[in-house]
């Protein structure tokens, strides 16, 4: 019985957990501890040293695994306290933010434009910003020696030169107005349409530049009227820009519709300075042209629609007080972080 007697000294003196688990299989084991065997053993003795025998081994049993178990937990406690001081893990420390992106001002405006539309009903259609003289200028009822065409305000694209077929001859779009064309020409009515994107003109100063974005929809049915069109453009300003925004409608000449409509609003801010000269043309709207309808094969005796065409970056000027349309593609962040 020494034998077990020595473990108990071992386990209580244990350096480590591993040890322990070593000294555990050492007396318990099912095929080679110390106590599996002695307690084999029993069955060869005599019987009347079986019964003193079989005492003295349930005594150890019980020591031995009391001194593992509260070994064990003498390493459980030293690791819980160590970790409580060594891991702290303070939930209340405060750190730095994280620096967030987030979409520029363009492409959220675009997203909200999309938003604010299809709930009333209008869907999502897209064109090319290389489009053809047909679609950008033809069929829009644009005539030929328009000065829109001149290549003083237009960006035509190189290889040109000798074709005469206005399919085949290409611009970078100057408007998105081609779009209704496209779509126009290809579904029946009635629709609603709802479309923007990148266009060109040679242009360059604080309220132009050469690349800037439209919004432009379209509705066509049998009784939809120039009513109908200021209703859909105002309750779509006030949910973009504000509820206080004022505005105001002008009569305007576009080819592509009659009557022709502008729409202006004003220049938000600067309470003392005079009001004169503070409306900023949004953009342009009117009854489709029936011409345009013709062209796109529908019938202008069956029905008719409305068009409008704004400019994205007007209405965001007015909307955060933007001075210098530019700004919007100069790219510097500390512009950019404002919004
Ligand atoms: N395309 C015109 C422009 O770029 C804007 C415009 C005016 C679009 C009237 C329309 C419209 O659809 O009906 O200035």
């Amino acid at each position: 019985m020494s034998d077990l007697s020595s473990y108990e000294a071992k386990i209580r003196a244990a350096a480590s957990p591993a040890e322990l688990d070593v000294l555990e299989l050492d007396v318990f084991s099912r095929k080679h501890g110390a106590l599996t065997l002695a307690l084999k053993d029993l069955a060869t003795l005599p019987a009347a040293e079986k019964v003193k025998k079989g005492q003295e081994l349930n005594h150890w049993k019980t020591v031995l695994t009391d001194a593992l178990t509260e070994r064990r937990r003498t390493f459980t406690a030293q690791s819980v306290g160590t970790l409580a001081s060594e891991d702290k893990l303070d939930v209340t420390l405060e750190l730095p933010p994280r620096p967030r992106g987030h979409l520029h001002l363009i492409p959220e405006f675009i997203r909200q434009v999309d938003d604010v539309f299809a709930r009333m009903g209008f869907q999502f259609v897209d064109g090319p910003e290389v489009e053809s003289e047909k679609y950008n200028f033809n069929d829009l009822n644009i005539p030929e020696h328009h000065p829109a065409r001149d290549s003083q305000d237009t960006f035509w694209l190189m290889g040109n030169e000798g074709e005469t077929d206005p399919a085949k001859r290409f611009v970078l779009r100057t408007h998105t107005s081609g779009v209704q064309i496209r779509y126009a020409s290809t579904h029946k009515p009635p629709f609603r349409i709802i479309y923007h994107g990148k266009t060109y003109r040679k242009d360059s100063d604080a309220t132009h530049s050469p690349m800037f974005h439209q919004f432009e929809g379209m509705m066509v049915g049998k009784d939809v009227s120039l009513a109908n069109l200021k209703a859909v453009l105002v309750t779509a300003m006030r949910e973009l820009i504000g509820r206080d925004v004022e505005f105001r409608f002008r009569t305007g000449f576009f080819p592509f519709v009659e009557p022709g409509l502008e729409m202006d609003m004003m220049w938000q801010g600067d309470e003392s300075e005079s009001r004169e000269g503070k409306w900023l043309e949004m953009g342009g709207c009117g009854m489709v042209h029936p011409n345009v309808l013709k062209n796109c094969g529908i019938d202008p005796d069956e029905w008719q629609g409305f068009a409008f065409g704004f400019g994205v970056e007007r209405p965001l000027m007015i909307k955060h007080q933007i001075p210098d349309l530019r700004s919007f593609y100069h790219g510097d962040l500390r512009f950019l972080r404002q919004f």
